[in-house]
């Protein structure tokens, strides 16, 4: 028998960096236990040891489904589709803060697959309470282990992950942002968590500087696309009281946002969801993911479309030249629906 069939699969397979020609597929294995005790030989808390083994796929082909098998056997096989090469109707979902409370997290999941498996996921940060206890991912991979088989999946990084290393590791997030397009659409993943990504203030400004001049001329590249889509973790606006003008720097970006045309920003952190129409961005916080609810208890006037604390995700759907945001509650009724143009 081969060494690695013995090791126990812990996480996934899923695929990240889906795009028109390649798509690389990772899975997470248990290459043993750490035990900590006060005593020699005690163990008062195990945690696993876990390693990220990752294949890159490249010249494959646009707008195709695939099927891979990573391990030989059942639970190492799942599927995927690559991004279309021109313009293509498709659906993503978005959801969030998916930490803490496991049970709601499973409904989340269970709702987004009883919906209908989406083309891609984009997951808007705090997948798990904190990224750098091993102990806490395997939770978080089971109960995304169905819907991450089967599709393609695009995460922002949270506080809560801590900026470590294994958010890194598991998604082969080599760059903190980056952007990429399916279809007619461009779609931004920002690095919102400056609190997390170096310890001196200097570095901070520094890192935050070079994400916003990146911003500024991948938005200006990307005017031809007829959505632009923009994720961070951090909300600009919040209608949480005790949280507002807590991310003065993501609020900063509203006049580029503006500028550039971006069609929607999809945020997360506050555990509810929020739904502002600011000169024609549409701010949508999706944080319903399973973490204890905030209330919505200070929506800002004027730009105030519609605010609720419950659990739920959302659906993207593009069909030709125009889109519809909608957002489900986990009995999938409709919680609110906004409708794009480019
Ligand atoms: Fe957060």
């Amino acid at each position: 028998m081969p060494a690695w069939s013995a090791d126990k699969l812990l996480g996934g397979p899923f695929v990240v960096h889906a795009g028109q020609r390649s798509a690389t597929v990772v899975w997470i294995l248990k290459d043993g236990e750490a035990t900590l005790g006060t005593e020699p030989g005690k163990a008062d808390k195990t945690a696993p040891v876990l390693r990220a083994e990752k294949t890159s796929y490249t010249g494959i082909q646009p707008g195709t489904t695939y099927y891979y098998d990573v391990l030989g056997r059942d639970e190492g096989r799942g599927s995927f589709k690559t991004a279309p090469s021109g313009p293509a109707d498709f659906q993503f979902v978005v959801y969030g803060d998916t930490r803490t409370r496991h049970d709601m997290h499973r409904r989340v999941v269970a709702a987004v697959i009883k919906h209908g498996i989406p083309d891609f996921v984009m997951h808007t940060g705090d997948l798990v309470a904190n990224g750098a206890d091993s102990a806490q991912w395997p939770v978080f991979f089971d109960i995304e282990r169905e819907l991450l088989s089967k599709t393609a999946f695009f995460p922002s990084l949270g506080n809560h992950e801590r900026n470590d290393r294994q958010f890194y590791d598991f998604f082969d997030v080599t760059t903190p942002y980056y952007s990429f397009d399916w279809g007619q659409a461009h779609f931004i993943v920002l690095n919102s968590d400056i609190g997390n990504v170096a310890t001196s203030q200097a570095a901070r400004e520094s890192f935050w500087s070079e994400q916003v001049r990146w911003l500024e001329e991948d938005l200006a590249k990307s005017q031809k696309a007829d959505f632009r889509f923009v994720t961070a973790h951090h909300p600009p606006i919040t209608a949480v009281a005790r949280r507002q003008g807590d991310n003065p720097q993501m609020t900063a970006l509203i006049p580029l946002f503006e500028k550039e045309h971006v069609t929607a920003g999809f945020f997360g952190h506050d555990h509810n969801y929020q739904h502002y129409l600011k000169n024609g961005v549409h701010y949508v916080i999706t944080g319903g993911g399973g973490a204890p609810l905030y209330d919505v208890d200070t929506p800002p006037a004027g730009i105030t479309q519609k605010v609720i604390s419950t659990e739920h995700f959302v659906s993207v759907k593009v069909t030709g030249k125009s889109a519809h945001i909608e957002a489900f509650a986990l009995d999938g009724s409709v919680l609110d629906r906004i409708d794009l143009k480019p």
